[in-house]
C-alpha cells in the first residue's frame, strides 16, 4: 500500500551535521521516494499546528523551543507502508530505549532532542502534510 508521511529532521539533527546520514537510510529503502525537501526554519504558528496535540503536557513549551532553535529539513516521503516503515526507521521517542540500528537508538540521548519526527498514522499524515506542504 503506497502512503506519503512528513518527516522532519529536528534541529538537532541539523546542527550536528546527521542531514546526510538519516535521508541514506530513507534513500535506501526500496521503493521510497523522496517528492519534497526543504530546509527551513519554524515559526510559532507552525509548531503550535503541528505539536498542538501535545500542548498543555510539561514538554510542550521547551519542545517548541528546540524546535525553533535552528532550521530543520522538511521531507516527503512516498512508499510502500513509509508511515509505519520511518516510524521504525526512527524507533521509539526515547533514544535510550531505542535499539541500535534505529536512528534514534544510534545518535540520540536525550528525549527531546531525538533527531527526527514521522507522522505516526494515515490521519496525522494527511494533517501534517498540509501543514508543511500546502497544496501537494
Ligand atoms: P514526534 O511526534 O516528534 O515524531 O515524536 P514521537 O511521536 O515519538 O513522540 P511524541 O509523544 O509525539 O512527542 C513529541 C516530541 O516531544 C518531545 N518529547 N519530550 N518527556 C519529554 O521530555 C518529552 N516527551 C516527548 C520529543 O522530541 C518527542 O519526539
Ligand atoms: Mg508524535
Amino acid at each position: 500500500m503506497s502512503q506519503r508521511t512528513l518527516v522532519l529532521l529536528k534541529p538537532d539533527a541539523v546542527r550536528r551535521g546527521l542531514i546526510g546520514e538519516v535521508i541514506g537510510r530513507i534513500e535506501r529503502k526500496a521503493g521510497w521516494q523522496i517528492t519534497a525537501l526543504e530546509l527551513r526554519e519554524l515559526d510559532q504558528d507552525t509548531l503550535e499546528q503541528h505539536y498542538g496535540e501535545h500542548k498543555g503536557k510539561p514538554f510542550y513549551e521547551p519542545l517548541v523551543a528546540f524546535m525553533s532553535s535552528g532550521p530543520v529539513v522538511a521531507l516527503v516521503v512516498e512508499g510502500e507502508r513509509v508511515i509505519e516503515g520511518v516510524r521504525a526507521l526512527a524507533g521509539p521517542t526515547d533514544p535510550i530505549a531505542a535499539a541500535p540500528g534505529s536512528i534514534r537508538g544510534d545518535y540520540g540521548t536525550i528525549v527531546r532532542e531525538n533527531l527526527i519526527h514521522a507522522s505516526d498514522s494515515e490521519e496525522s499524515a494527511a494533517r501534517e502534510l498540509k501543514i508543511f506542504f500546502p497544496g501537494r
